[in-house]
């Protein structure tokens, strides 16, 4: 099977490079080879390509920036998201894409499961959440798997700021009224690899009862001020940190241009029991890749 991996440099697509080599035959690409702003070429390489299968990781993910640029934000996240979407329906292509915890407003005060209906409150949950809905009208074989706090050792995720923050200051003040599921990109590769099975036919098979929006996060919930405790608990003996004090603090106190949804953890329950598994513990993900 051909697996076409867009993405591969992010967060997530690095992890899934090294999880869908053993899927079948994988061709990962990412900026510049691949730009999003730009469909028609998508379009074009895709043809080119011909996959059996496309795997999507690439997103605009600066949730503050996309304030400053929604229509790069929107054409990232959505126009061309929708153009694959529809070169899936016509090649009869499985698409297998990523959504977010941040389609929600975070006023429920409870998990959100699939059922639950989206209102984003930034650009970039709006973005995400259009996105999710020209692949589902577009009516292509897909899984939308919405996912939280995405962590991993490359740039830019928050487990990694924490630690040169850690470094740099012996007092961090960490909001603890922002609660979500912080998901290890590596489990978020491997366990979003059930949705392939053998070949394109049997993918298609298992889409056609199986399809449509999963949640797919960390084990249990946190808050971020948790999390950054836990962070610094299990932080590898080899690297030196100057950190001797974790204070709480409140969102209000750290204005951003794009407002966050304060309680957006996902409940992954229709995912457990499709695979019948229990989603590891997000501390446990935690321990495993700090250790290296
Ligand atoms: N990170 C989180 O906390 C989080 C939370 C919930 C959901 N998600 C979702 O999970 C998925 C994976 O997130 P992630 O954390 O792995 O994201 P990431 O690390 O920001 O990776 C996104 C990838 O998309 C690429 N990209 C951005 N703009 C592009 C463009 N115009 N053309 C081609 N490639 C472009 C990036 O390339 P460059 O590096 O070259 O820009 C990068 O390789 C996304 O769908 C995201 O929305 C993430």
């Amino acid at each position: 099977m051909k697996i076409f991996l867009l993405g591969s440099n992010g967060q997530l697509g690095y992890e899934a490079t090294r999880t869908l080599f053993c899927y079948g035959d994988l061709i990962a690409v990412d900026y510049p080879e691949i730009d999003f702003t730009k469909p028609r070429d998508v379009i074009s390489l895709i043809n080119q390509v011909k996959p059996d299968l496309i795997y999507n990781a690439v997103a605009y993910t600066d949730v503050d920036r996309a304030e400053q640029e929604p229509e790069k934000a929107m054409l990232v996240n959505c126009h061309t998201l929708g153009e694959i979407a529809k070169y899936c329906k016509e090649n009869i292509v499985p698409f297998i894409h990523f959504s977010t915890d941040y389609v929600f407003d975070g006023q429920k005060n409870d998990l959100y499961t699939e059922d639950d209906i989206p209102n984003p409150i930034n650009v970039y949950g709006k973005s995400k959440f259009e996105g999710e809905q020209a692949i589902i009208e577009s009516q292509c074989p897909n899984v939308i798997i919405r996912t939280s706090w995405v962590y991993s050792m490359r740039a830019g995720g928050f487990v990694k700021k924490v630690i040169n923050w850690a470094q740099k200051n012996e007092e961090l003040r960490i909001v603890d009224d922002q609660i979500g599921n912080p998901t290890w990109a590596r489990m978020l590769a491997i366990l979003s690899a059930k949705f392939i099975l053998s070949s394109k036919f049997e993918t298609l098979k298992f889409l056609e009862k199986n399809h449509g929006v999963f949640h797919l996060a960390g084990g249990g919930y946190t808050s971020r001020y948790e999390w950054t405790k836990s962070i610094i608990n299990h932080i590898p003996k080899d690297i030196s940190v100057k950190v001797k004090k974790i204070n709480p603090a409140k969102s209000h106190e750290f204005p951003t241009p794009a407002t966050r949804p304060m309680f957006s953890a996902l409940n992954c329950e229709k995912f457990e029991n499709t695979f019948s598994i229990k989603i590891p513990e997000w501390e446990t993900s935690l321990k495993l890749m700090l250790e290296g």
